[in-house]
């Protein structure tokens, strides 16, 4: 079996930070020990990682992406290969990406689909959720045997009519079931029937550029659906993640669920934290990169959310990446901005623009680690194989410089995007080394993974229940 010592570093994961070297076997942490005691002396290795002035962090846990995902007549940018590709180079050994069942075919159908794009070709390990289109007789018993096989959450839908779009009684019905099958509702809460409306008038006023994408999607109704979801997950008795959380007031709402004793939890994503819809309404076409819903929000969203954040109001941040090509793609949407596909890119970024909060002092070291890596693996049934550094755990782990500098650009970023949302940004820190199951992935900022060493992973149920 071979053996890697990571000397050097400052371990940090959600609990702690400690000055320890850690030991390899076989794909797993076996040991760490204080530097220079005996015991990490004595190890014997095939490698020795200096991590001297590094942070050694759990690998990331971006537990929202849609690779090639269909959407908006068209398909998100990155394969399974070029995005978890792109994700190991930001320190993101673990993904959980969304299975599609299609209207009127079974949950086992889009999941097989999915398990064929994905199956060989991705560079990090990857589970996934199911999303459902089709709540009836048939899927909802299917929710119990993809439970049982490790698709442990459910993403339903308030938004979209027509495409992904569940009414009350099918949000209620499939969480009736997970409350018996142990299952995790994942909710995109937007009134789209309410939205649908306003963009019918919207375009009919001639209020047809990317802005206007903001302007209808009004904060009220990603509340009120926040709102509504937090009831009927009380009626049914079953838990709640309300994904991409934007607005304050949705974050109101699930501090208020949770304040009373439900399980309820939030998530929001770098875009909301760092972009605003100063960005929609850059001029021309521009916006257009930062179409994506929840939709951007103004500027003074971003204290609530990383409040939020500090708090445990949200617990985590994943990415939502869901990139479409502003050529081509974006494009759909001139004169329309009701066609412009909605999704950004931004697996690759997530680790470094969180530290960078760090370094701004929204966020400790710790709570970096753990609402990027702890907490979604947590969430997900992941955990402590994933998101943490402890004996046992695999082998997932990322050396991290926190005095490097970088430019963020579409020149330099790895994602399969032909535009950065972030362009000309500068951050410090950056992911210098990424091993997952102990097999290094990047190294010194070179990479020399390859498709089909992630493997799936069939999850648990949500740990913090
Ligand atoms: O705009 C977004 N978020 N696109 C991906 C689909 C979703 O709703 O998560
Ligand atoms: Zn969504
Ligand atoms: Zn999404």
């Amino acid at each position: 079996m071979s053996r890697t010592v990571i000397h050097g570093g400052l371990v940090v994961t959600a609990s702690d930070e400690i000055h320890a070297d850690v030991l390899i076997e076989g794909g797993r942490i076996v040991a760490l020990a204080a530097h220079g005691t005996d015991a990490a002396t004595s190890w014997s290795a095939d490698r020795r990682i200096d991590a001297t002035g590094m942070y050694v962090l759990p690998g990331g846990v971006d537990a929202h992406t849609h690779m090639e995902m269909p959407f908006g007549g068209t398909y998100a940018a990155d394969t399974f290969e070029t995005g978890t590709r792109a994700a190991a180079w930001g320190g993101t050994t673990t993904i959980v990406d969304f299975a599609i069942q299609t209207m009127g075919r079974s949950l086992r159908e889009g999941l097989d689909t999915w398990h064929a794009k994905a199956d060989g070709r991705c560079a990090v390990d990857y589970g996934f959720h199911m999303i459902l289109s089709d709540v009836n007789e048939s899927s909802l018993k299917e929710m119990d045997r993809l439970v049982a096989e490790g698709v442990t959450s459910f993403k339903l839908f308030m938004a979209y009519p027509g495409v992904f779009y569940s009414d009350d009684g099918r949000i209620l019905r499939a969480m009736q079931r997970a409350s018996g099958n142990g299952g995790l509702v994942m909710m995109h809460a937007e009134n789209g029937i309410a939205i649908d409306v306003l963009v019918e008038q919207a375009l009919a006023e001639g209020r047809t550029d990317p802005r206007y994408h903001g302007d209808v999607r009004k904060v009220a109704l990603e509340a009120e659906a926040t709102h509504r979801a937090v009831q009927l997950a009380r009626v049914a008795g079953a838990p709640l993640y309300v994904v991409h959380v934007s607005a304050d007031e949705a974050v109101d709402e699930i501090a208020a669920a949770r304040h009373k004793g439900l399980p309820v939890f939030g998530e929001t994503c770098p875009q909301y934290l760092f972009l605003s819809t100063d960005n929609l309404a850059e001029p021309g076409f521009e916006g257009a990169k930062y179409v994506c819903s929840t939709p951007l929000r103004p500027r003074e969203h971003q204290e609530v959310l990383w409040r939020g954040l500090r708090n445990n109001e949200l617990q985590v941040v994943s990415t939502d990446h869901c990139p479409f090509c502003f050529s081509g793609q974006k494009e759909m949407g001139r004169g329309d901005f009701s066609k412009i596909p909605n999704g950004m890119p931004g697996v690759e970024h997530r680790m470094d623009l969180l530290h960078q909060a760090v370094v701004d002092g929204h966020l400790s070291r710790r709570r970096w680690v753990e609402i990027a890596c702890a907490s979604p693996a947590r969430m997900f049934g992941l955990y402590p194989k994933k998101g943490t550094i402890a004996p046992g755990a695999d082998a997932d782990v990322v050396i991290y410089d926190p005095g490097a500098e970088q430019t963020i650009s579409a020149e330099t970023h790895h994602m399969a995007v032909d535009y950065s949302a972030y362009e000309g940004r500068r951050v410090t820190g950056q992911v210098r080394t990424v091993l997952s199951r102990g097999v290094p992935v990047i190294e010194d900022r070179a990479y020399v993974g390859h498709a089909g060493h992630g493997t799936y992973l069939p999850r648990g149920t949500c740990q913090y229940l």
